[in-house]
C-alpha cells in the first residue's frame, strides 16, 4: 500500500509528516512513499531528498490524495482537505476529536479512518508514538530560548573585570513534558531555575534536574494523576488560592516565568494574575505555553508578543515546534513510522487496525464507518499515575520515640543474628579436619570484607551506586602496592612486568577518581 504526506496548508506550518530517514523505515515494512512536492521545503528536507530515499513526489495534493492508502499529515485536516478523503483511506495526524466534532463527522461520512495521534494514550508502551509528548518537549526547549532571545542578561552568573552579573532565576509553572523540557534547558544555561506543579510526584523529578520546588504551605490530600490517565485534576479553590499566594510573594523575584500547566480538554486555568505581570522588574520574560487554550498568564494575547507599561514581555506564540520543523519533523515522522510498525506487525505493506490494541484503540476516532471517540479507558494505567499512599497518621512525639526504639532494635537484632549465623559458619569451616589455618584466615577477611562492603553500599542512595562504583574501582587499585614492591626485582621480566602493572593502576586510580567527580558533578547544584 501507498503512505503519503502532503504539504501542509495551516499559514505558516512548517513541519512535515514524512522525513527522507522516516520513509525509509516505512518501506522496510512494505509501503510505498509518496510526498507531495514541497512538502518538506519547510523543515529544510528537499524533493530530491526524498527521490533519493525512494519516495515518489506528487505534483499536486488532489494526485497525492488519490494515490495514496494512507494520508500521514500534522496538522488536522481543513474542510477541503476532508473532502479529498475517500472510503477506506487512513488519515493520521493530529486531529482532537474532542474540539473537531464536525470534522470528525465528515471524515467518517467519507468512510475513512481516522487516527488522531494526539489521543495516543500515555502509557509506557506508546512512548514512542507520543506525539504530543515529542512535541511539548521541543516548546519547552524552545521557550527558553525565546526568553533567552527576549532576556537582556546573561542566564548564568559571572564575575568579570567588568562587574559581577547575578544569574536569572526562571520559574516554570507546570512540570510535564514541556515544563521538565523548559527546566532541563534553562538550568543547562546556568539559570536559577524554580519550577511549580500541583502533581507532588513530580518535585523529585524536577529537583533531581538540578531546579527547586516550590512548595506551598498548604494542608491537602495530594494530588495524583492514577485516576485521570497521568494527568492533573482539578486543585481546589482554597489550594489555587494558595497558590496565587505563592506566585504573588515570589513574582518580583523572577526575571523569566514559562508556564505550561493545562489540564486535557480544559481551558488553561489563569495563574499569573495581572498584579504579578505588574510585579515583576522590566525586562522580565513571560512565555505563555497555554496560548493555545487561553493562556496561564491573565495578559497573554494568542500567537503575538506584547510589551507591558512596565516593561515585562508577554510571549504568546502557540507555534514553537514549527519554529524548529527540521526537529519537530523528525520527531513527528518517528511517532507515524512508530504508530506504522503497530499497525503493521507482519512488515507487508498492509495495515492491520486490531482494535484490540490500546494504543491502536486509543487513537482511532473513526474506523470502518463507525465514529470510535472517545475510547475506552486503556486497561494498562497511565505512566505517571503512581501508587496511591495512605496519608500517614500524625504522631505523638512519645510514639515517634517508640517507634524509633522498636525500628533500632528491631534492626540490630537483625544484625546480630546475622553475624551469629556467620560466626557459626566459619566455626563450622574451622571443625572440617584438614582444614589448613591460612584458609580460615583468608576465609574470615574475606566475609567480613562482604559483611562492611553490603554495609557500606546499602547505607548509599541507590543513585549514587554508580559513581560508588567508580570510586571503588580507584581504591581497589591498591594493589599498585605489589607492583611498586616488585619493581625493584633483579629479574627485568619482574620489573617490566611490575612497571606494566603500576601504569595499568595508574590509570585505574586516576581514571576512577576523575570518573566519579564527574558523575557526582551532576548531583550537585551549580
Ligand atoms: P502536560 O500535561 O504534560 O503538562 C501540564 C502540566 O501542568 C502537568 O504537569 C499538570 O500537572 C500541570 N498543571 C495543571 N494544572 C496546573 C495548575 N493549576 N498549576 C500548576 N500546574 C498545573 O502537558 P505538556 O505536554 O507539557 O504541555 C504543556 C503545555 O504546552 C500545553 O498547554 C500544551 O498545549 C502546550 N504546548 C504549546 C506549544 C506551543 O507552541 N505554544 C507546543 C506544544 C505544547
Amino acid at each position: 500500500m501507498k503512505i503519503g504526506t502532503p504539504k501542509e496548508i495551516f499559514e505558516g506550518e512548517n513541519r512535515v509528516a514524512m522525513t527522507p530517514a522516516s520513509a525509509k523505515d516505512l518501506q522496510k515494512l512494505g509501503y510505498e512513499c509518496i510526498i507531495e512536492t514541497g512538502a518538506g521545503a519547510g523543515a529544510g528536507f528537499s524533493d530530491q531528498a526524498y527521490k533519493d530515499a525512494g519516495v515518489e513526489v506528487a505534483k499536486t495534493a488532489a494526485a497525492l490524495y488519490k494515490a495514496a492508502d494512507i494520508v500521514a499529515k500534522v496538522r488536522p485536516p481543513s474542510d477541503a482537505e476532508v473532502k479529498k478523503l475517500r472510503e477506506g483511506q487512513t488519515l493520521i495526524s493530529f486531529f482532537y476529536p474532542a474540539q473537531n466534532k464536525e470534522l470528525m463527522e465528515a471524515a467518517n461520512a467519507k468512510g475513512a479512518t481516522v487516527i488522531a495521534m494526539d489521543m495516543v494514550p500515555r502509557i509506557s508502551r506508546a512512548q514512542k508514538m507520543d506525539a504530543l509528548s515529542s512535541m511539548a518537549n521541543i516548546a519547552g526547549y524552545r521557550a527558553v530560548i525565546e526568553a533567552g532571545n527576549n532576556f537582556g542578561r546573561f542566564f548564568t552568573g559571572q564575575v568579570t573585570a567588568a562587574g559581577k552579573v547575578p544569574p536569572a532565576k526562571v520559574l516554570v509553572v507546570g512540570a510535564g513534558v514541556a515544563g521538565l523540557a523548559a527546566i532541563g534547558t534553562a538550568t543547562s544555561l546556568g539559570a536559577i531555575t524554580y519550577a511549580f506543579d500541583v502533581r507532588p510526584e513530580v518535585a523529585e523529578q524536577v529537583e533531581s534536574m538540578g531546579a527547586e520546588f516550590v512548595f506551598l504551605d498548604f494542608e491537602e490530600e495530594q494530588q495524583d494523576g492514577s485516576a485521570t490517565g497521568g494527568y492533573a485534576a482539578v486543585s481546589s479553590p482554597e489550594f489555587a488560592a494558595a497558590q496565587l499566594a505563592k506566585f504573588r510573594e515570589i513574582a518580583p523575584d523572577m526575571d523569566i516565568v514559562i508556564t505550561t500547566a493545562l489540564i486535557p480538554g480544559r481551558d488553561a486555568p489563569e495563574l499569573w494574575t495581572k498584579d504579578m505581570v505588574e510585579a515583576m522588574k522590566p525586562g522580565s520574560v513571560i512565555i505563555d505555553l497555554a496560548a493555545e487554550r487561553g493562556g496561564n498568564c491573565k495578559l497573554t494575547v494568542k500567537d503575538e508578543k506584547i510589551v507591558t507599561d512596565n516593561g515585562v514581555i508577554i510571549v504568546g506564540y502557540t507555534d514553537f515546534p514549527s519554529r524548529m520543523a527540521a526537529q519537530s519533523s523528525t520527531l513527528y515522522a518517528t511517532n507515524i513510522r512508530h504508530m506504522m510498525t503497530d499497525l503493521t506487525p507482519e512488515k507487508d505493506g498492509t495495515p492491520n487496525h486490531n482494535m484490540e490494541d490500546d494504543v491502536i484503540r486509543g487513537a482511532t476516532a473513526t474506523h470502518k464507518g463507525e465514529i470510535t471517540f472517545p475510547p475506552p479507558p486503556p486497561k494498562v494505567a497511565a505512566i505517571a499515575a503512581a501508587p496511591k499512599k495512605e496519608k500517614p497518621k500524625e504522631l505523638t512525639a512519645e510514639e515517634k520515640r517508640a517507634n524509633e526504639v522498636a525500628a533500632f532494635q528491631k534492626e540490630t537484632k537483625t544484625q546480630v543474628g546475622l553475624l551469629a549465623i556467620g560466626a557459626a559458619l566459619i566455626l563450622g569451616i574451622g571443625l572440617i579436619p584438614g582444614m589448613p589455618a591460612s584458609f580460615m584466615q583468608h576465609f574470615i577477611v574475606f566475609v567480613l570484607s562482604v559483611f562492611i562492603g553490603f554495609q557500606v553500599i546499602w547505607n548509599v542512595a541507590h543513585s549514587l551506586h554508580t559513581p560508588l562504583m567508580a570510586v571503588t574501582n580507584a581504591i581497589s587499585s591498591i594493589i599498585i602496592l605489589g607492583a611498586l614492591i616488585q619493581i625493584g626485582s633483579s629479574n627485568a621480566l619482574i620489573t617490566i612486568l611490575a612497571a606494566l602493572g603500576i601504569f595499568m593502576a595508574a590509570v585505574n586510580i586516576f581514571g576512577g577518581f576523575l570518573v566519579t567527580r564527574r558523575m557526582l558533578a551532576m548531583f550537585q547544584k551549580s
